[in-house]
């Protein structure tokens, strides 16, 4: 029986390799999580979602499997992974795992063998002849979301095969039923094991078009129409929930590009049975053209994209979030130069998001503030960072300059630097020299010293999840935007069985007026939270002070 448990939940977010390392090896682990249950319990989230941990030769960082049932040896052993699947569950936090199944590694068995134009497994890939003569021309003219051509030429069969991403990291064949099964075999693995849901990676890009027609050719580093949300992906992952999902009280979110407002009903709605949740993007593109080249934020933008979403069906639970492991730290993202203020900029934005309809996602390292870093180019370790940098190299150099600027404020890196734990020898994250650059401000930021101060960004975090805990204004109220077209104020009531929440942010880093809306009457009001110690105790016009942010009951 499902429980949707995840509309009251707040879920954080563990990029395993750098968020602590148990071993002292650099690298962040399993036994390093474990180690950090309670600092996660403390933070009043319900669940956590942990990126890859499975067997990987590490091409894309875990995103690239090559054993969906055992644990990477870098990471540990599945009885390190039991033991801290069962410290979560004694503390009440829930685990979803990632589901990479679009691909698989090109050392996953099943693709060793499908080199082999015989073996039982071809069909597992999508393997075809090239173009033009000799057939040594890429089947289509599809690119890698990771630059560069989706195809590579296997000499051994002298055919080519799919890659969206790397050239390690072969597209599966959902169009075979078998390779369908073994999907639902491996969720059903860990669902017996004891999962409590999964986060579905790229899961809209599964289902491509009959004949793979060439698309029109775009910014390279954005997908094809040809296979986002192609023709049978929703009868996919329908099948997928009746083999697997549906049998257990779970939870899953699809990393949905192409599943928009329009079409959310048919992708998520709890009557159609295929994920509970996706994680749109649109958000995310505030701030950058073409997903990639920096761009000015906007807050009315910004504002109503997050509104659409808002406005569907309640049987529609959206997803918020302002961080993960693929972009770059949200501050100074979203509330732009924020000087000496970083701590009151990061409960601004916390404030913006948590009180939405939604299930919100909190990045390891957001509660404190971490930010982005200022990377030389040898620091970059993310293979989209490695490859387009080489690949501009290779073919205009005099672009190079621009693409390291680019790269500071968009490379994956940012969200990746170890987690800062304390000003001690490499940020407390590892007593041997990390994996990646640790960012020098360490010193500062860290968790040591949150936890010191009453008044830190982490305790503002803490305080805010124990206020919307069980709040079913925040669970289920309507929401309705406050100065839409504002490019300072992010403000919007919430409203359910006549009680009402008024959440009132000023984006900015400056004084900005607040005018109390004329169709806004209330009787009473309570102030129930703050970033500055006097916020004023009743809603009325008022100055908000930089980066105010305060909730009302009404
Ligand atoms: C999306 C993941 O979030 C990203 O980290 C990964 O590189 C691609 N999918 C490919 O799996």
């Amino acid at each position: 029986m499902k429980t949707r448990w995840y509309k009251d939940a707040v879920i954080y977010q563990i990029y395993p390799r750098s968020f602590c390392d148990g071993n002292g090896d650099g690298i962040g682990d399993i036994k390093g999580i474990i180690s950090k249950l309670d600092y996660i319990k403390s933070l009043g989230v319900d669940a956590v979602w942990l990126s890859p941990v499975y067997k990987s030769p590490n091409d894309d960082n875990g995103y690239d499997i090559s054993d969906y049932r055992d644990i990477m040896d870098e990471f540990g052993t599945l009885d390190d992974w039991k033991e801290m699947i069962d410290g979560m569950h004694d503390r009440g936090i829930r685990l979803i795992m990632d589901l990479v199944v679009n691909h698989t590694s090109d050392e996953h068995a099943w693709f060793v063998e499908s080199r082999n134009k015989d073996s039982e497994y071809r069909d597992y890939y999508i393997w075809r002849k090239g173009r033009g003569k000799n057939g040594k021309k890429p089947p289509n003219n599809w690119t890698s979301n990771f630059v560069g051509p989706a195809w590579e030429y296997d000499e051994q069969s002298g055919e080519w095969y799919l890659h969206l991403f790397s050239k390690k990291q072969p597209d599966l064949n959902w169009e075979n039923p078998k390779v369908r099964q073994e999907v639902a075999d491996i969720c059903n693995y860990w669902f017996d094991l004891g999962v409590d849901g999964f986060r579905c990676d790229v899961i809209t890009y599964i289902s491509k078009k009959d004949g793979l027609p060439n698309g029109r050719l775009k910014f390279p580093l954005i997908g094809d129409e040809n296979y986002i949300v192609g023709p049978n992906y929703h009868k996919y992952i329908h099948e997928l929930n009746e083999r697997s999902f549906s049998k257990y009280d779970s939870m899953t979110v699809g990393e949905s590009i192409g599943i928009t407002p329009d079409n959310a009903f048919e992708a998520i709605d709890e009557s159609v049975g295929e994920l509970d949740t996706v994680f749109s993007f649109d958000h995310m593109g505030v701030d950058f053209k073409l997903n990639v080249l920096p761009a000015k934020f906007n807050l009315a933008k910004y504002k109503k994209i997050l509104d659409r979403w808002q406005q569907l069906p309640k049987t529609c639970q959206p997803t918020i979030f302002l961080e993960n492991h693929d972009q770059p730290r949200c501050l100074p993202r979203f509330v732009g130069d924020y000087g000496d203020k970083r701590e009151l900029a990061g409960k601004a934005l916390a404030t913006s998001i948590l009180f939405m309809r939604s299930t919100p996602y909190i990045y390891q390292g957001q509660e404190i503030g971490m930010t982005n870093c200022a990377f030389k180019q040898e620091d970059y370790k993310d293979i989209m960072s490695v490859n387009a940098l080489n690949t501009i190299k290779k073919i205009l150099p005099p672009l190079l300059p621009y693409a390291r600027k680019v790269l500071l404020k968009r490379a994956r890196d940012h969200a990746r630097t170890p987690m800062q734990w304390t000003a001690g020898k490499n940020a407390g994250f590892s007593t041997a020299q990390p994996w990646m650059l640790v960012n020098p401000n360490y010193k500062e930021i860290n968790v040591e010293d949150s936890e010191r101060r009453g008044d830190s960004l982490l305790n503002f975090y803490r305080k805010a999840l124990k206020y919307r805990k069980g709040n079913d204004v925040v669970i289920n109220g309507d929401f309705r935007l406050i100065y839409p077209k504002s490019k300072d104020i992010f403000a919007y009531v919430r409203e359910y069985d006549g009680k009402r929440l008024f959440v009132i942010v000023n984006f900015k880093n400056k004084q900005v007026n607040f005018k109390l809306p004329k169709d806004l009457n209330f009787d009473k009001c309570e102030l129930a939270l703050s970033n500055y110690a006097d916020a004023p105790k009743k809603l009325q016009s008022m100055k908000l002070r930089e980066y105010e942010a305060i909730v009302y009951e009404l």
